[in-house]
């Protein structure tokens, strides 16, 4: 598949890499390419443009912006390239300000999220909540001692769903879908307690997973 990711940080970079492991063709999105240069220079094959370029490059688009910014990017990016097309959207609400005792502030509440709002400013392109809720060194093939862990998936759009749960099957990932958007309200808030490890102990090399009987 060809994927656009519109971002140009440590998530993009990630996924980009693993994008492109795994045989895709990869194009990277930033308000200002000149940033992207080293790194498509030691990934062969990569391709960088605008937010607009890597929209309409993929035919499956990674949302991985700030999340201040996330509504503004998927717009600089374009409702026509996104229109009809799955996005993956890694975007977590974080506020600006310093966590409190390691727990960060979020700019939603329990009763909305990013994803809801992204859904409804761009309602014909097809969000999934995905690799929202684990560090960007884990989220491609990571080794664990106790197996694959879980990644929490949501959207309104089950043939988006099961495009992404192919891709999490190819980034070593058991997938578990938590329903429709509103699920958004409680897997984007995980990256709050996925946070608090790395704040209070400098531990980040973690990952969630459900156990079943
Ligand atoms: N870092 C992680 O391990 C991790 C894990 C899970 C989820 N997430 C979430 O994934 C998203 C990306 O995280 P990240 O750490 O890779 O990078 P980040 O520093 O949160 O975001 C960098 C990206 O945001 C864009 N951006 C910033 N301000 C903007 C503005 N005013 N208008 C348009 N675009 C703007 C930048 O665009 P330019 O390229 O144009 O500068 C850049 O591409 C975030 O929402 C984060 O919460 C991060």
């Amino acid at each position: 598949m060809n994927i656009g990711i519109i971002g140009s940080g440590a998530v993009a970079k990630s996924l980009g890499e693993g994008f492109l492991k795994h045989g895709h063709n990869v194009m990277l999105g930033s308000r200002d390419t000149s940033k992207l240069s080293d790194w498509a220079f030691n990934n062969a094959g990569a391709n960088v443009g605008s937010f607009s370029d890597a929209a309409t490059f993929g035919d499956v688009v990674v949302l991985a912006v700030k999340g201040t910014a996330a509504l503004e990017a998927a717009g600089e990016a374009g409702a026509d390239a996104l229109d009809g097309k799955t996005v993956i959207d890694t975007t977590n609400p974080i506020a600006a300000g310093p966590p409190v005792n390691g727990v960060l502030k979020y700019f939603t509440s329990l009763d909305d999220s990013l994803m809801e709002r992204l859904q409804a400013r761009y309602p014909s392109a097809h969000f999934v909540k995905c690799f929202s809720s684990v560090g960007n060194t884990k989220m491609v093939n990571p080794k664990f001692a106790d197996g694959k862990p879980t990644m929490f998936i949501c959207g309104n759009d089950d043939d988006s769903k099961k495009t992404v749960t192919r891709i999490l099957d190819q980034f070593g990932w058991d997938t578990l879908d938590c329903g429709k958007a509103e699920a958004a309200r409680a897997i984007e808030p995980l990256a709050m307690l996925w946070c608090i490890p790395g704040f209070l102990y400098n531990e980040w090399g973690h990952a969630f997973k459900v156990l079943h009987a």
